[in-house]
C-alpha cells in the first residue's frame, strides 16, 4: 500500500507484547514471539499491528514507563529483533506502528536520574518541578489518573514532581525546549527505523498549565469522561481538568511532531485522546489530517461492572464527532489493554456469548473510522477474573477490592488448548498472568478448525470489508428507528450504499420488513 492514507482503509491490532507469546520460556512474551505470529495475524486479514511498549523500562507500568526510548528491553529481545519483525511484517505487507509514551518518562529514566539530583544540574528543568506550598502540601490540587495526588516530593532537590501517573513516571517538561527536541530525536531513531508510524500515549497530556493554577470541581450532574475506567467515587473523577491537561501548548508540540512525520512519507500519527472534552480536541488534533491524523476516543471504553450494550453507547460519539466535523477522521476500538474486554463489559445477561462477540465484530468494522482489535478479541475472549494474589497493575493493587485494575484483559494469548500454558509459554513456571479456563476452551487451535467459531466468523468479515471500500471510506448516517433494540446506519460512498442492521439484543426483532434472529447483523446493498 502505497496510499498515504493506508491508515484510514486499514484494520489495526493491538498487541500486547508481555501476553502475546513467549519464546525464551520466562513466561513474558517478546519480539520473536510476535514474528512467531506475523503469519497468524496475516491469515486473519489485518492490515497493520500497533504494538504496545516494548523500550527499556523497569515495568512499573509494564513498560509505559520508558528508561531508555531506543532500546528495545531485554525481557522482549533486542533491536535486532524490532528489524526482523519489521521486515517480516512488511514482506506479509503488515504495517507497524509502535507506541510512543513521551508526556513522561520512567523514574529510572538518566534524564529523571539527572534532573533531580540538583537544582541547577543540565537536565534540571527537564520535569515539571514546582515547590510546596508554605504548609508543606503539593503545589496545586492535581490528582493522578491512578491514585493520590498527582504530586510527590523528592527530598534531595527539596520540591514536588509532578506525575499525572503513577509516581514512578514523573511528567516531562514541554515547555523546555530541548525536551522537545530530544523527543522528537527519539521518534526519529524509530522512523529511520522504518516504523509506519507512532500511537502516541496520552497525547493531550503533554503540556499543564505554566501558572499551576488549580484544577476547579466538577459541577454536580456533568457527564465527563476522562480516561479513567473507575466508576465509584475517585479523586481524579471529581475535578474538572482545566489545567492539568489539553493545555493549547499542547498542539504546538504536535505541529512539530507533523513536520516531522511529513519528512518520513506514508507514516502516520494516532493520539490517545482523554479528556473532560474528548471530541472537541480530537477534532482540533486531527481535522483535515494535521497535526495528527487519527484519534483514538476511549468513548466506548468505560464502565467495568457488566452492563449492556445500548443504541446510544454506539451513536452517541460518532453523531457529535460528525456534527463537529466531517473532515476528521477516528479511530474507534472496543478493547485494549486498559479495559474490561467488551464482552464482560457490555454483555450482562446475553447467553449466546459468541454470536454476541460477532455481532461487536461486525459493528466495529462497519462504522466509519479506523477500527482496532486487540488480542483475543477475534477469539471472544471474556475478561479474566484475577485472584488478589497475582494482580500484577500497580492500578489494581490500588483499587482492589472495588476494581481488580487492567490485568483481566491482559492475560496471555491461549494459542492451543493442548500444549502447556495453551501454547504461549513452554516453561513450567507460570505465565506472568494465569490463563483462566474459560480462555483455554477458546484458543486459537480449537477455533481454527471450528467453522462456527468467532475466529473465522472475524476472517471471514475481514476479507468481505476489504472488498468493500465503502465500509473503508464512505460516509455514514445513522438511520432514526424507535425500537431501542435495533442500530442501523447508512454507509454510502457515490452511488454504492449498504444499509448495516443489528440487532442487539437477544430476542427477534422486525425492522423496515427485515426480520433479524437474536444478535443477527444484516447488510443489505444498494
Ligand atoms: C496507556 C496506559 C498507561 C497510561 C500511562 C495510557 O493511556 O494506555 O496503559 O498506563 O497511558 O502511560
Amino acid at each position: 500500500m502505497s496510499d498515504p492514507e493506508w491508515w484510514k482503509k486499514s484494520v489495526f491490532y493491538q498487541i500486547y507484547p508481555r501476553s502475546f507469546m513467549d519464546t525464551t520460556g520466562n513466561g513474558i512474551g517478546d519480539l520473536q514471539g510476535i514474528i512467531k505470529k506475523l503469519s497468524y495475524l496475516s491469515n486473519i486479514g489485518i492490515d497493520a499491528i500497533w504494538i504496545s511498549p516494548f523500550f527499556q523500562s523497569p515495568m512499573a507500568d509494564f513498560g509505559y514507563d520508558v528508561s531508555n526510548y531506543r532500546r528495545v528491553d531485554p525481557l522482549f529481545g533486542s533491536n535486532e529483533d524490532f528489524d526482523i519483525l519489521l521486515n517480516k511484517a512488511h514482506d506479509l505487507k503488515l504495517k507497524i506502528i509502535v507506541d510512543m509514551v513521551l508526556s513522561h518518562t520512567s523514574i529510572e529514566h538518566p534524564w529523571f536520574i539527572e534532573s533531580r539530583s540538583s537544582k541547577d544540574n543540565p537536565k534540571a528543568d527537564w520535569y515539571v518541578w514546582a515547590d510546596a506550598k508554605p504548609d508543606g502540601t503539593p503545589p496545586n490540587n492535581w490528582q493522578s489518573v491512578f491514585d493520590g495526588p498527582a504530586w510527590s516530593f523528592d527530598t534531595r532537590r527539596g520540591q514536588y514532581y509532578l506525575h499525572n501517573f503513577l509516581k514512578e513516571q514523573p511528567d516531562l517538561n514541554f515547555y523546555n525546549q530541548n525536551v522537545q527536541k530530544q523527543l522528537l530525536d527519539e521518534c526519529e531513531y524509530w522512523l529511520k527505523r522504518g516504523v509506519d508510524g507512532f500511537r502516541l500515549d496520552t497525547a493531550n497530556f503533554y503540556t499543564h498549565d505554566a501558572q499551576l493554577r488549580d484544577n476547579p470541581a466538577k459541577v454536580e450532574g456533568q457527564t465527563i469522561s476522562n480516561g479513567t475506567q473507575f466508576e465509584k467515587p475517585h479523586p481524579y473523577n471529581m475535578q474538572r481538568h482545566l489545567y492539568d491537561k489539553s493545555q493549547p501548548e499542547n498542539f504546538v508540540f504536535l505541529e512539530k511532531l507533523k513536520t516531522l512525520m511529513d519528512r518520513y512519507p506514508n507514516t502516520m500519527t494516532l493520539g490517545e485522546i482523554g479528556d473532560d472534552d474528548p471530541y472537541n480536541l480530537s477534532v482540533d488534533y486531527t481535522e483535515n489530517g494535521t497535526p495528527l491524523n487519527t484519534a483514538y476516543n476511549t468513548h466506548f471504553m468505560a464502565g467495568t461492572d457488566s452492563g449492556t450494550l445500548t443504541k446510544n453507547l454506539i451513536e452517541t460519539p460518532i453523531t457529535l464527532l460528525q456534527n463537529m466535523s466531517k473532515d476528521a477522521w477516528p479511530s474507534w476500538a472496543f478493547a485494549n489493554h486498559d479495559v474490561v474486554r467488551p464482552l464482560t463489559r457490555w454483555g450482562k445477561g446475553i447467553k449466546n456469548q459468541d454470536d454476541f462477540s460477532k455481532l461487536l465484530i461486525q459493528i466495529l468494522l462497519t462504522l466509519r473510522g479506523t477500527p482496532f482489535l486487540y488480542q483475543g478479541e477475534e477469539l471472544g475472549l471474556p475478561e479474566a477474573t484475577i485472584d488478589f494474589e497475582q494482580i500484577q497493575d500497580p492500578w489494581g493493587k490500588a483499587l482492589w477490592p472495588e476494581w481488580q485494575g487492567r490485568d483481566g484483559c491482559r492475560t496471555p494469548m491461549p494459542w492451543n488448548n493442548n500444549a502447556l500454558h495453551s501454547g504461549f509459554s513452554n516453561n513450567e513456571n507460570d505465565p506472568w498472568l494465569p490463563i483462566p479456563d474459560e480462555h483455554k476452551i477458546r484458543a486459537v487451535n480449537t477455533q481454527d478448525s471450528d467453522s462456527n467459531s468467532v475466529l473465522n466468523f472475524t476472517k471471514e468479515f475481514l476479507k468481505w470489508r476489504k472488498s468493500k471500500p465503502v465500509l473503508q471510506t464512505g460516509k455514514m448516517d445513522f438511520i432514526k428507528t424507535s425500537n431501542k433494540n435495533i442500530l442501523a446506519y447508512n454507509r454510502q460512498l457515490g452511488d454504492h450504499k449498504i444499509i448495516c442492521l443489528f440487532n442487539i439484543c437477544e430476542e427477534k426483532q422486525e425492522f423496515d420488513g427485515n426480520i433479524l434472529a437474536p444478535l443477527e447483523a444484516k447488510f443489505i446493498e444498494k
